[in-house]
């Protein structure tokens, strides 16, 4: 079983959607021991924005890397992502991520009766934090509502959210959110 790995967080060490995601790896291992980890840390070597040049194929060495990402989504049974929350929208490195796998052909395709996913049967896992507290959809969140669509447009419907939000409100509601989004990794 594959599953690819990403993180986004700016904040390394301190960052909760990091410590969210990687603990739900570690249940995911528990649960499969033949779980093989593909690990994309976005902020510490992020992709290249997408460029005309890039889009057209015209440099050898991203079209590869185009290639490589594309692959790696689609052989993915399993995605987690930990997305933190940047001015109400993702850590642009993660959108970059984002602009190489939605690809029509691939990942998707346009039909006369509209799109359909190319990449589904597979399950994705999103860890979020914000500072803030948003619930679900509320209309200033373009975080969990951009991941969930671009998931959702490429196929993948199984989607849990782990969410922390709350976390720039005070010690204490931080540390609940954190320790209440654990407990529910330890539930997957
Ligand atoms: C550059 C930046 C922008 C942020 N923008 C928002 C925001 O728009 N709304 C919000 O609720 N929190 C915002 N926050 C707070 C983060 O969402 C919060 O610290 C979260 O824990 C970040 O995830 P991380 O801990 O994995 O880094 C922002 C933080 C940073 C560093």
């Amino acid at each position: 079983m594959n599953a690819l790995h990403i993180d986004s967080s700016i904040l390394g060490d301190a960052s909760i959607s990091r410590q969210l995601s990687q603990a739900i790896i570690t249940q995911l291992q528990q649960q499969n021991t033949d779980l093989n980890v593909e690990y994309l840390d976005l902020a510490t070597q992020p992709i290249p924005h997408l460029t005309a040049e890039i889009l057209m194929g015209q440099n050898t060495e991203q079209s590869q890397l185009n290639e490589k990402l594309i692959q790696q989504y689609l052989n993915a049974d399993i995605v987690v992502i930990g997305a933190a929350m940047y001015n109400f929208g993702l850590a642009s490195t993660l959108k970059a991520w984002i602009d190489r796998i939605s690809v029509a052909g691939r990942t998707f395709k346009y039909t006369e009766n509209g799109s359909i996913g190319l990449a589904g049967d597979k399950k994705a896992y999103i860890a979020s934090s914000r500072g803030g507290i948003y619930g679900e959809n509320n209309p200033m969140d373009f975080q969990e509502g951009l991941l969930t669509t671009v998931l959702n447009f490429t196929g993948v419907t199984d989607i849990q959210i782990i969410r922390a939000e709350g976390v720039n409100m005070g010690a204490e509601l931080k540390d609940k959110a954190i320790e209440e989004a654990l407990n529910r990794i330890k539930t997957l």
